[in-house]
């Protein structure tokens, strides 16, 4: 193997530049989140092209999102799904499931997707064996590998499970982390690569982003 090229902020902004970009609907979407107080820590435009044609490719109808915040990814991956593809997004903050609702309302998805207000292991819970083609982990991360393994019960064989983060907000290497959040992302991509008969890559696109297969 050649050596392996180190991916630089310089590579991320190459790549984004050449991926497809929000249309305005999605950069008016981010606007008014951000003018609402709510973080502005969604997924980029080139990680959600990234999710797209992984859904795509696995002929994705039902999707799982644990985390919606504003809706941005939600929406996203709607977009790649057939026409009676849906989206299960699961929010704990009500402020934001109630926004996620508004925007997802006005979008070009909207029968698509059902924002579910709660907590991700409880709502999770509620949903039926095998009956999601994909999942998408992005909430808190301490929860993760229980999401994971509620996903695993949720998703069918042949489908995927993907998981933002996987970089733990920059800080993977850091000697001294300023999130407790980076040392459950260490735990939990050490767990989700040990997990038996899931097949699974961390692509260094956005904060590292974990695609998967239920073998
Ligand atoms: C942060 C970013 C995320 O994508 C997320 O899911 C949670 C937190 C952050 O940068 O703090
Ligand atoms: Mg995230």
């Amino acid at each position: 193997m050649s050596e392996p090229c180190p991916v630089t902020r310089r590579h991320l902004q190459y790549v984004a530049d050449r991926t497809r970009a929000d249309d305005d609907f999605l950069v008016d979407l981010k606007a008014a989140a951000k003018a609402a107080d709510i973080p502005s820590i969604s997924i980029g435009a080139a990680q959600a092209s990234l999710m797209q044609i992984a859904l795509k490719a696995a002929r994705a109808v039902n999707v799982v999102e644990v985390g919606c915040l504003a809706g941005y990814s939600a929406i996203q991956m709607a977009r790649a799904l057939p026409p009676n593809g849906r989206v299960r997004t699961i929010e704990l903050e009500p402020r934001h499931a109630a926004f996620a609702r508004e925007w997802i309302a006005k979008s070009n998805v909207a029968g698509k997707v059902e924002v579910i207000q709660g907590a991700g292991v409880d709502v999770l819970k509620t949903f039926a064996s095998d009956s999601a083609d994909a999942a998408f982990l992005d909430a808190d991360k301490e929860n993760y590998p229980k999401y994971l393994d509620e996903c695993l019960r949720i998703v069918k064989r042949g489908g995927l499970i993907m998981a933002d983060n996987a970089f733990a907000f920059g800080q993977l290497f850091a000697d001294v982390p300023d999130e407790s959040g980076v040392h459950a992302v260490r735990r939990f991509n050490d767990y989700m690569a040990a997990k038996p008969g899931l097949h699974g890559v961390i692509a260094p696109i956005g904060d590292g982003c974990w695609i998967a297969v239920k073998e």
